[in-house]
């Protein structure tokens, strides 16, 4: 990393459950094994479960075991939500407003600490926090580079453009997409010509492909290098 700058991304998918926590979980500990302090951010998580009359983030708190941070949940996970929805209507059927301001000051307040910040949406980049606000107005307004997670199958080429060109519309910086094999699949022609036709349409680098594990360990150098390559 050049100097002792602060460094933060922001982690989109191209759909809830294609795996932006555990390609984060692998990049906050690729970072930390590259000599860096990494800090997640979730800015809302919704579908949480009620455990003790307090709602528990499971994605937040797989985040911070993977970077081992010691900091006030409050602030790398600022809102929190029970019904498994979109954060603007959960929010809404349980009587929270959610605050751009909150979200960006937690940030402002991580960002100075680490040197890398990761922060991971939810579901994908056109999702509403509140009213007309949609998390692709969240990142322009952190001013943070995006890194998209994608499905390796049929139908990601239309989901990943679809993505990069809304993003790069906004004036957001797309890093590169990342695609993730979040079950074990016979590879086809699709999963085989993806990352080009991705590349060469979408105009930005696939820096790297991580396979179904079953354990975190044997990710972890596809994890550096994926990590080295957009760090640079
Ligand atoms: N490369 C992988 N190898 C093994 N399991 C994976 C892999 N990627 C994701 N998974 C598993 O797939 C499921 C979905 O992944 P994950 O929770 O990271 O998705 P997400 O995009 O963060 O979802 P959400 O939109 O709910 O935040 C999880 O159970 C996760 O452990
Ligand atoms: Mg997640």
């Amino acid at each position: 990393m050049r100097g002792k700058s602060h460094k933060g991304f922001f982690i989109t998918g191209t759909d809830t459950g294609v795996g932006k926590t555990f390609v984060a979980s692998g990049l906050l500990q690729a970072f930390k094994s590259l000599g860096m302090s990494a800090c997640p951010m979730k800015p809302v998580e919704t579908g949480c479960k009620t455990k003790k009359e307090k709602l528990v983030p499971e994605d937040t708190l797989r985040l911070i075991r993977a970077s081992g941070v010691d900091e006030p949940l409050d602030i790398i996970n600022p809102f929190r939500l029970k019904h498994p929805l979109a954060p603007s209507v959960a929010a809404e059927l349980e009587g929270i407003t959610i605050k751009k301001n909150r979200i960006i000051s937690a940030y402002r307040s991580l960002s100075k600490k680490y040197d890398v910040t990761l922060v991971e949406g939810a579901g994908g980049i056109m999702v509403p926090l509140y009213k007309k606000y949609l998390f692709l107005d969240l990142i322009k307004d952190l001013d943070l580079p995006l890194i998209i997670v994608s499905r390796p199958g049929l139908g990601t080429i239309n989901h990943t453009l679809l993505t990069i060109e809304i993003a790069k519309k906004k004036g957001i910086k797309v890093l590169g997409v990342i695609i993730n094999h979040t079950t074990i699949i016979k590879k086809g022609l699709a999963e085989k010509t993806n990352p080009q036709v991705i590349e060469k349409l979408g105009k930005v680098p696939v820096p790297g492909i991580v396979q179904y594990s079953k354990s975190k360990a044997s990710s972890n150098d596809i994890f550096r290098i994926i990590a080295q390559k957009i760090i640079l």
